[in-house]
Parts: C-alpha cells; sequence; structure tokens
C-alpha cells in the first residue's frame, strides 16, 4: 500500500496533487486551526506530514504518533520542532531553505526602509486627513543610504540583507554572529565582523536574522536597546521572543530608538498591546517570505522531502540525522 501523509494546513492545490500521485493524503481543506490532540488524531496511521510552524512537534506527539517518520516544515525555521525528541525518536525533520532566502531579505529592506523613512507612519497620518500643509519636519526620519547595516544572525538570509546594503545603499556592514563568516563571503558582502555590544552601539539599523533557540530568547531586550543609538531602527524579521517586545514598545515611546520594524511577534498571532499604540513601528503579519512564487517553492519543496525521504529514503533538506530511523509498518 502507499504511505499515508498528512498536509497539517491548507496548501497549494497543485501541491496536494503532487503528494496524491504518491502517498494517500489526508489535508486539512478548511484550515482548521486543530489542537494538539486533534493533531495526533489525525496522524494516526501517517508516515508523514507536511507542516506550517505552527503545529508543534515534541516527545508526546512523537510518541502518541509511533508511525509518523517524517515531518516537513514548510518554512526555514523549525523552532516548532524539538529536534532532539525527534532524532531520539527516529524522525526526520525537514525545512525549507535556499528558496525564500531573496524573497526574505527584500522584505527585510521593506520594513527597514518603512521603519527609518516613517512610511507607514505617515501613509496612517494622510488617510486620518491630517495632511493639510508641507512643514520642514514633516516625518523626517533616518537616512538608509550611506549609513551603518547591523546584521545580528549571518545566515543566507543575513547575507542577502548585506548584499542588498552595501551594493545597493552603499552602507558600512557589521555583523555579529555565533561564527565568523569565511573570509571570501566577508568580502563579498562587505561585512566586518564585530562583538554584539559592538554592533549594537554602532548600527544605525539593526536586522535580526538568527534563528530562535532557548538562548537567543530575549536576546534584545531593554539592557540591549539601551545600548543602541536613539536615532536607530531596529528590524525582526527572524521569530518572536528573540525581541522582548514589551520592552521593545517602551523603548519606542521613550524614543530610545527612534522605529521598529517587526514582521514577527512572542505569541503571534496575537501582538503585544502597547506595541499596536506606538506609533513609530511598523507592523506585519509574518509575511517576509511571502511572495506567491516562494510560498509555491517552499510548498515544493516540502513535498519533496516527503516524496524523496518515503520513496527514496532520503529526505532533501534535512534538519537532523537520526542514528536509527523509525521503520515503515
Ligand atoms: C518563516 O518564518 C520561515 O521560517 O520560513
Ligand atoms: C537561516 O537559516 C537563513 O537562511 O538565514
Amino acid at each position: 500500500p502507499r504511505p499515508a501523509v498528512l498536509v497539517a494546513r491548507a496548501i497549494f492545490p497543485e501541491v496536494l496533487d503532487k503528494l496524491r500521485q504518491h502517498f494517500e493524503v489526508s489535508d486539512n481543506e478548511h484550515d482548521e486551526d486543530w489542537s494538539a490532540q486533534e493533531l495526533i488524531a489525525r496522524l494516526q496511521g501517517k508516515a508523514g506530514v507536511l507542516t506550517t510552524g505552527s503545529q508543534r512537534i515534541d516527545a508526546a506527539l512523537l510518541q502518541a504518533c509511533p508511525q509518523l517518520r517524517i515531518v516537513a516544515n514548510m518554512a526555514v525555521g523549525f523552532n516548532n520542532f524539538d529536534v532532539a525528541a525527534m532524532t531520539e525518536a527516529g524522525v526526520v525533520g525537514t525545512n525549507t531553505p535556499d528558496v525564500l532566502t531573496e524573497t526574505t531579505a527584500d522584505f527585510g529592506f521593506a520594513l527597514l526602509l518603512a521603519a527609518a523613512r516613517r512610511v507607514t507612519e505617515s501613509e496612517h497620518f494622510l488617510r486620518a486627513g491630517r495632511w493639510d500643509r508641507w512643514a520642514y519636519d514633516l516625518f523626517a526620519g533616518q537616512d538608509v543610504h550611506g549609513s551603518t547595516l547591523g546584521i545580528l544572525g549571518m545566515g543566507r538570509i543575513g547575507q542577502g540583507i548585506a548584499l542588498r546594503g552595501a551594493h545597493g545603499f552603499g552602507m558600512r556592514v557589521i555583523y555579529h554572529n555565533r561564527s565568523r563568516l569565511d573570509p571570501a563571503i566577508e568580502a563579498q558582502c562587505r561585512a566586518t565582523y564585530v562583538s554584539k555590544e559592538a554592533l549594537l552601539r554602532q548600527a544605525d539599523h539593526l536586522v535580526l536574522v538568527l534563528p530562535y533557540t532557548p538562548e537567543n530568547h530575549h536576546l534584545i531586550g531593554a539592557a540591549e536597546l539601551a545600548l543602541m543609538k536613539p536615532t536607530a531602527t531596529l528590524v525582526n524579521i527572524a521569530r518572536g521572543g528573540i525581541v522582548d517586545d514589551a520592552a521593545l514598545a517602551h523603548a519606542l515611546r521613550e524614543r530610545r530608538i527612534a522605529a521598529a520594524g517587526l514582521d514577527v511577534f512572542e505569541g503571534e498571532p496575537r501582538v503585544h498591546p502597547d506595541l499596536l499604540t506606538v506609533p513609530n513601528v511598523v507592523l506585519t503579519p509574518h509575511i517576509a517570505s511571502a511572495t506567491r512564487a516562494t510560498r509555491l517553492a517552499m510548498a515544493h519543496l516540502a513535498a519533496d522531502n516527503l516524496i524523496a525521504f518515503l520513496t527514496q529514503g532520503r529526505a532533501l533538506t534535512p534538519v537532523n540525522a537520526p542514528p536509527r530511523l523509525r521503520v515503515a509498518r
């Protein structure tokens, strides 16, 4: 019999069709919000699941779903996975690197420009009918070109931001990362490695592009925000929880920093109420990878991971390598 897989959220019909060529496919046609218990119930008998980052894959689920062998996340981040528990259980996890790098880097710049140049704040003012005359300092913001771009987390997306900043906007690029980049890549990105403290102190615009891990929880809190320039902008396209949202809202209100652009939030889709009331922040609903072409490529890559693993035994973009895999049964 063909393996059975579950697609946990609504996705592109053409990707479901592709999966149906290989598997018995159950899907979530009406894109319902399943509880952990409902997800476990629907996973019974399934060898694979396509997830989106909103389904938590932990030891309890793995134990309750003994036939599950692969979890293919349609996201580059995989903080919804308990990777250690998956590896221990012999379950492979996959993500969708590379296909979203350029699209996501573009959006980092969209938020950076919008925050620094006060694009959405001024649009609200205009829509509210409050624009009655020119003024010398009307929505005067901060320059992007020629400024110092700080990047925290220098993976593929961070490098994409660096390239745009250095080559497109003539920015001086500084970065901090767990490990230094290869000198050839540093040269290509025109990026200089600095300490985290130097990054916070020197950046005119700071972009966060690092994965969420428990060690990164509230990596940017009141103490870090206090090191930043009062004219600085902060952009988070990484994950909620890396920034202490309450502390950030406070810093924005007090003008400790000039502005922020946020695509991700602690506890999203809820947004800290204080962020909703400060004017100098641009807020978007986790859409950095959301172009039609890129979301389609992500869905295809997640599906291709299920197909490659369940039909040929080898995932394309695994995030773990369990020494002993669960066997089909
Ligand atoms: C989106 O946040 C992703 O991880 O792809
Ligand atoms: C993270 O994995 C990235 O691609 O930057």
